[in-house]
């Protein structure tokens, strides 16, 4: 899993780090030869850090609730005077609330708390913490920003309500113009967009199993599946890595092949 044209000794932070495609791109990082910083919720990134850690490349839990700035402010300024700033950061953490029976979740029923709490997770926390791990990167010269958005930013999906493609989309648009400010001080930033992939967060349960509910999206896929979060992981290491020197602004679609 190393890649040998991987830079190491490199400071990853991953906000979600603790579940799904955040945690996958957790053990790939580290497996890559970078120390990383969980940013998490969940008191279950304590258990990945202490699974993970090793003495020459630690794995550091720190727990914030990314819906607040107040939060985001405290664990950055932790971050700053543990470690001054990092070199990666994958801003992965997101919610996506659904329909108990995972169908259509239409604009009339989104509420402003709920529309106000999916963009403050998914948009405002990777703008400030973006905001933030700039500074650094672009002081030393070097850097790499990987947001997570997902399909449901790309184009029209009815099981994914207007507050969470909003935000998906606010952060393809927002990667963009970050790698504009970056640019010129070798900081790259770049997009992950996700089709279906399996975790925690796409399970919609309500009418019969999750995995049926799989197997029959995956019908529509051309691969003829859903992803794996270590699918996402690999796409994650590689913007993150010295590889992608020359792709900044960009999005990487990692879906299967699904674009309707
Ligand atoms: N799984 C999919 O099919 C899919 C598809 C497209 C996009 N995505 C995106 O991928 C990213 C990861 O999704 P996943 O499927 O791994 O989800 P997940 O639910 O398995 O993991 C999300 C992680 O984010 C953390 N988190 C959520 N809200 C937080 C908050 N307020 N503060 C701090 N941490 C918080 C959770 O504790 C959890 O560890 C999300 O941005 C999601 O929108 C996922």
């Amino acid at each position: 899993m190393t890649s040998t044209s991987t830079p190491t000794g490199k400071l990853a932070a991953v906000t979600g780090g603790a579940s799904g495609i955040g945690l996958a791109s957790v053990e790939r990082l580290h497996a890559d030869g970078h120390g990383v910083i969980i940013i998490d919720r969940s008191m279950d990134a304590h258990e990945v850090a202490a699974r993970l850690s090793t003495p020459e490349l630690p794995v550091v839990a720190k727990i914030a609730d990314l819906s607040s700035a107040e939060d985001i402010a405290r664990v950055t300024a932790e971050i700053d005077e543990e470690f001054g700033g990092v070199d990666i950061l994958v801003n992965n953490a997101g919610i996506h609330p659904k329909k108990p029976d995972g169908g259509h979740f239409p604009i009339e029923d989104i509420t402003l708390d709920q529309w106000n709490l999916v963009m403050d997770v998914n948009m405002t926390a990777t703008f400030l913490l973006s905001q933030w791990a700039m500074k650094a990167m672009t002081q030393k010269g070097w850097g790499r920003i990987v947001n997570v958005a997902s399909r449901a930013g790309r184009m029209y999906m009815p099981i994914s309500g207007a507050h969470y493609a909003a935000s998906k989309a606010a952060v393809i648009s927002f990667t963009r113009y970050l790698a504009g400010d970056c640019g010129p001080f070798g900081v790259t930033a770049n997009t992950v967009a996700p089709g279906r992939i399996k975790t925690p967060l796409s399970d919609v349960s309500g009418l019969g199993s999750s995995q049926n509910l799989h197997e029959e999206f995956a019908k529509s896929v051309p691969l003829r599946r859903v992803g794996r979060s270590d699918e996402l992981a690999a796409a994650v290491s590689f913007l993150a890595s010295e590889d992608s020197s020359f792709i900044t602004g960009s999005v990487v679609d990692v879906n299967g092949g699904i674009f309707g």
